[in-house]
């Protein structure tokens, strides 16, 4: 993962003293999968694209920045208000130079499998945990159904994508659990020969295919399989993005782990592919309430009501880790919290995010005083008050927030390390966190004083 490599004392730190509760009404950022696909889809549709509750983290800017580079017109306007002027698939330009997409896997995942459809040569490039993570799991499939993709070492990124003929529909079998994978694979077949079709061993997000329906495409999803008909033409829509569950994830967890923490998330997605953690919660004892549910734009979102209690270790059931696999770093904290011990299995697909995260929330929470004994697909966590320290969270923005929110159940400062990641997905975390009852100062290290002459 390199990680190795990254300087530990450079970006950012969370400095935490001690909190209790959490309350009060928390808007988070716009959906990060969401807001990636709306700038892919809107920018190859035809006609001008309005997107609302757009994320305007790091990781959907460099998505963003990608299509500018293929000549597409795009604007933002305030607050999550992004217009696509497209013009379909042949007005794209082939990128001058290697698109950089910084820390993000679904960026470079599903563009790739979009633009080698789409027949663009390029070459996709990232930063040090992005150009750490396989690549073979998209190039694979995607070499199968006629397109020519190099790798760096190991089949890791940079990835160069070359011109080629056609692709050819195929159906594959996926090995892992992964919507980056079948989206990558459905991507390239929305330009390729005949009917192309995934099966999934296990439900992922299902974005791609009814994001993809909103813009005029027919996609047809039987149990675990989704198949899409090449050559068709997406037609520019309006469409809001709610807020980012896994984001919410964070609040969730310190609020449902706090007695007296009384705390309202406004508008956020509830897609029954990404409501792993409220299940997970739930069966710890969480008391988290759906408020005035409703649907924008093909997807479901709600308010959350959450009161806090003494949550209890559990035996996570497998079928709920897909489901949420972004909310792990969070759970672990939960799990930290809890009475007893709680038991994580079949999440190896952990190892291979921005981090190892089984790895760095083990270590980290060891290092707060938990008690944490990591497996290879997993972890088994026994609950007790933390006695606070330093946490490193090896650049990823998922463990930075959760180590954040352990200062609730610590009774000691905690520090954490190598935060300015948080910017990829949740940009205002700090001043909401703070907001809503957490004792946290940001310390920007990236600052160098200027020598004294
Ligand atoms: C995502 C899919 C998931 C998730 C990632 C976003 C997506 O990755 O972890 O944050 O937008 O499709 P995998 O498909 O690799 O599980």
């Amino acid at each position: 993962m390199n990680q190795a490599s990254m300087p530990k004392s450079a970006g950012k730190t969370f400095i935490l003293e001690p909190a209790t509760t959490l309350s009060g009404t928390v808007r988070v950022p716009g959906d990060k999968s969401m807001s990636h696909r709306s700038i892919m889809f809107g920018a190859i549709a035809h006609g001008v694209t309005e997107v609302s509750g757009f994320l305007e983290g790091e990781d959907s800017l460099h998505t963003l920045d990608a299509f500018r580079a293929m000549g597409v017109r795009i604007e933002r306007g305030g607050a999550g208000e992004v217009t696509l002027y497209g013009n379909g698939v042949a007005a794209l330009t082939p990128p001058q130079n290697p698109i950089y997409l910084g820390n993000s896997g679904t960026g470079m995942r599903l563009l790739t499998g979009l633009m080698a459809g789409m027949n663009i040569p390029a070459v996709l490039t990232g930063d040090a945990s992005l150009t750490g993570r396989p690549m073979r799991r998209i190039v694979n499939p995607l070499e199968q159904m006629g397109a020519s993709i190099s790798t760096g070492e190991g089949g890791m990124p940079p990835l160069t994508i070359a011109k080629t003929g056609a692709l050819t529909g195929i159906e594959y079998t996926c090995p892992m659990a992964s919507a980056q994978v079948k989206s990558a694979i459905l991507l390239a077949g929305l330009h390729a020969k005949g009917t192309t079709t995934v099966h999934e061993p296990a439900v992922t997000r299902d974005h791609t295919e009814r994001m993809l329906r909103g813009f005029g495409v027919e996609v047809s999803v039987t149990g675990l399989s989704a198949s899409i008909i090449g050559g068709q033409t997406l037609s520019a829509t309006a469409l809001t993005v709610p807020g980012d569950i896994s984001s919410s994830a964070f609040f969730l967890v310190g609020a449902s782990m706090t007695p007296g923490s009384e705390l309202i998330l406004t508008g956020v997605g509830m897609n029954p592919s990404r409501t792993g953690v409220i299940d997970i919660l739930k069966l710890m004892g969480a008391r988290i309430e759906l408020i005035n549910q409703r649907i924008t734009g093909g997807e479901p979102i709600a308010d959350l009501h959450v009161n806090g209690s003494q949550l209890q270790g559990i035996e996570v059931p497998e079928e709920l880790v897909s489901l949420a696999i972004d909310e792990f770093p969070a759970l672990f904290v939960a799990a930290a919290s809890a009475t007893g011990t709680t038991v994580i299995t079949g999440a190896e697909e952990l190892r291979v995010k921005e981090t190892d995260r089984i790895q760095v929330m083990a270590d980290g929470l060891r290092a707060l005083g938990g008690d944490i004994h990591d497996t290879p697909d997993g972890a088994r966590v026994t609950g007790k008050r933390l006695a606070g320290g330093v946490a490193d969270s090896c650049g990823d923005h998922r463990t930075a927030m959760s180590f954040a929110m352990a200062s609730l159940i610590a009774d000691g400062p905690i520090t954490v390390l190598d935060c300015a990641n948080v910017n990829t997905s949740f940009p205002d975390f700090a001043a909401i966190a703070r907001a809503t009852g957490l004792n946290i100062e940001e310390r920007d290290n990236s600052r160098v004083a200027e020598p004294v002459n």
